[in-house]
């Protein structure tokens, strides 16, 4: 055998134990609008997600696509501002948040697993429907005992009430489902939801062993840049006020810690502008990015 196919078989023996880890388990992956970054990297990440399912495991895919929304915004002559990460949603910008993320990000989403020999269906939060969502309230404190002011950022949400009833039909069919963060907020109306948020609602709902975001860093980075290979939710607490963590981190690290609380058993956040990170992630022995622990799980 030449050394190459041997090293190829050493690979997949590497992966036997987390084949048999998660073979039937679902993982809720996060693909954030900021890793879409080009084709190759987009059928990377679509073939992968077609291995997951070939070997056992139940991907659920979330995706975002904060870029996609600014260019249509940006060529429609529309301003939106962020709020700690969370875009101020008018009537009118959320017309393009919906027609990009449903019209646009899922279709390609959709038809790239399909292209590749998955079976890809894509749905919102209406679909079900899967997500019922609140309206998400923003405190901001301010000095001198005053009250917090609540900061208005319109159809905005969070994820109230995730059912995954239309998820496990897709299941039992074999398909994966694509899943746009866009909720039903109370009185019907569409609420753009933060995609992290989403996929932890989703994870936790399904009782997910892993939920994996896949965004446009190498995981959190600490003061100096480097890569924090594991945190703790305290020291999540220091970076957060230390305004290390910040804009769309915030979000994403939240949402780590509330899986955890949630059950789920790990949260990554990884660096979707490496080929195969999905793969990297789960199949080997060195894991890739910055991984949260429950606790009392190595
Ligand atoms: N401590 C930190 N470590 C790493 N990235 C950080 C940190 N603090 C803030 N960030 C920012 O968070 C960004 C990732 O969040 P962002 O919301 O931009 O992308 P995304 O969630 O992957 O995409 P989308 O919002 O479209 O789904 C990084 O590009 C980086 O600029
Ligand atoms: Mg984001």
């Amino acid at each position: 055998m030449t050394d190459q196919a041997n090293l190829r078989a050493q690979t997949l023996i590497e992966a036997l134990p987390y084949l048999r880890q998660f073979q039937g388990q679902t993982i809720v992956v996060k693909y954030g609008g900021h890793a879409m970054v080009d084709d190759d990297l987009k059928k990377s990440f679509a073939l992968n997600v077609i291995l997951l399912r070939a070997v056992g495991i139940y991907p659920v895919v979330v995706h975002g696509g904060g870029p996609q929304i600014n260019r249509l915004l940006k060529a429609l002559n529309i301003t939106s501002d962020f709020v700690d990460g969370m875009r101020v949603t008018t009537p009118e910008v959320m017309d393009v948040v919906q027609m990009v993320l449903l019209g646009q990000v899922n279709t390609s989403i959709v038809g790239l697993i399909n292209q590749h020999g998955g079976r890809a269906v894509g749905l919102s939060g209406h679909d079900g429907p899967l997500i019922r969502a609140s309206r998400l309230q923003i405190a901001r404190e301010k000095a001198n005992d005053q009250p917090p002011e609540i900061v208005d950022i319109g159809l905005v949400g969070e994820p109230e009430k995730v059912d995954p009833q239309v998820l496990r039909a897709l299941e039992h069919g074999n398909f994966i489902p694509v899943i746009a963060p866009v909720g039903v907020g109370p009185d019907g109306e569409s609420l753009n939801i933060n995609a992290d948020l989403v996929a932890a609602a989703v994870a936790a709902g399904l009782r997910a062993s892993k939920l994996i975001l896949l965004t446009d860093t190498r995981g959190v980075l600490d003061g100096g840049g480097n890569l924090i290979n594991e945190l703790t939710p305290p020291q999540v607490g220091e970076l957060m006020e230390a305004g290390v963590i910040k804009g769309g981190m915030i979000p994403k690290v939240s949402c780590c810690l509330e899986a955890l609380e949630a059950g789920v058993e790990q949260a990554h956040i990884i660096d979707g502008r490496v080929p195969n990170a999905l793969l990297l992630e789960i199949f080997t022995d060195q894991g890739v990015g910055t991984v949260f622990r429950a606790k009392g799980r190595r």
